[in-house]
């Protein structure tokens, strides 16, 4: 894997601070809760949706301190969250140039662009966006909460060119790197089978004019946003009793869009966390949860790491039996 720039930290001359406002009195929205869990059997699915550029980025209360992790990243660990092969600076700049776009006409309260600068009114930072040493790519996901991953048509394939992945989910970018579509779900379980193809299909005909989102859940026993690897054994101890509080439900919100100028394809994922038992609070949710993790095959289990599967199913099943007797007890609502 090559590497664009070497290791470093921003001069403070480009990063010019000062506060435009009191972050602490903008009032940003709560997240979005996602709950992508299907009855039946288990099925590999692309679930690709229309996606409506307006709602191409999502900014919640959440973005203060997600954005000051990325920073931390960026300082401390930026080997491991941004890579960039040669020829992908071009395409960089026109996913800088269309998220700043985005974020001042959707975000005008939070975002606004004046001269060759760009202000953050959330994070009270103001950017050089035409004079700054950053690769734009990291420029960029130092504005949302999104990772930002970008596909590039080399040859016959498109292969992953140029990210910054703060929040991996169990994966790095070392091993993704200049991989197609197909070498990046190696590990994922019935992929080559049953994704890869209308995967790669679905890339050669995305246009810019219809991009496109999707939703993928998991279960990790840590509620951490960067998890490039999976906690080694032992953790602490899961119980039936104390699986909802102990476990954390994961989705990640992803799109696609082709990008106009370049014709590349910029793949987002913005990661969402909750504790299982805030998840599964009543108990239709409590069920089709249970009923889901059931459904999964010996090897899925194995690739998402589940030695929390069966403390997690008892924990669901006790938790819907126990809201419905609350609900019977309350009886009907008049
Ligand atoms: C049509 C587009 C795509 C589909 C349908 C798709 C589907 C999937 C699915 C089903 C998984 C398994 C997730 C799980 O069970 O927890 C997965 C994992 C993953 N996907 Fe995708 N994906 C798509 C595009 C991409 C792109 C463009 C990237 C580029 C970075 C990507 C990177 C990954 C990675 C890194 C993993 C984890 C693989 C591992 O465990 O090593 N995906 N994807």
């Amino acid at each position: 894997m090559t590497k664009a720039e070497p290791l470093r930290t921003i001069p403070a001359l480009y990063r010019i601070l000062w506060r435009v406002s009191d972050p602490g009195r903008i009032s940003l929205p709560e997240p979005l809760e996602y709950l992508p869990l299907r009855a039946g059997p288990f099925r590999l699915a692309m679930g690709l949706k229309d996606l409506r550029l307006d709602d191409w980025i999502e900014i919640d209360r959440h973005y203060p301190e997600q954005l000051a992790l990325k920073r931390r990243l960026f300082d401390e660990r930026r080997e491991e969250v941004f890579a960039a092969l040669p020829g992908s600076e071009t395409a960089s700049r026109e996913v800088l140039d269309l998220l700043i776009e985005h974020l001042c006409c959707r975000f005008p309260d939070w975002f606004e662009r004046r001269d060759r600068t760009l202000t953050n009114r959330i994070t009270a930072e103001t950017w050089a966006t035409d004079a700054s040493p950053l690769h734009p790519l990291e420029l960029a996901s130092r504005l949302v909460q999104e990772d930002l991953c970008l596909m590039q048509r080399r040859q016959d394939r498109y292969v992953l060119s140029a990210a910054c992945v703060c929040f991996p989910s169990r994966w790095t970018l070392a091993e993704k790197m200049g991989r197609p579509l197909r070498g990046i779900h190696e590990p994922v379980p019935g992929y080559e089978l049953t994704l890869a193809t209308p995967a790669d299909r679905f890339f050669e005909v995305i246009t810019p004019d219809r991009p496109a989102w999707r939703l993928n859940w998991t279960i990790h026993e840590q509620p951490d946003l960067f998890q490039p690897t999976a906690p080694v054994p032992p953790l602490e101890i899961l119980t039936p009793e104390n699986a909802g509080e102990r476990l954390w439900f994961r989705v990640e919100r992803q799109t696609l869009r082709r990008l106009p100028a370049s014709g590349d394809i910029l793949f987002t994922i913005r990661t969402y966390v909750s504790r299982v038992a805030e998840v599964a609070r009543d108990a239709k949710t409590a069920a089709q949860l249970a009923e889901s993790l059931g459904h999964w095959p010996e090897e899925v289990v194995g690739y998402k790491g589940g030695r929390w599967l069966d403390a997690a199913l008892n924990w669901l099943r006790a938790q819907a039996q126990k809201k419905q007797d609350a609900n019977a007890e309350q009886g009907p609502s008049v």
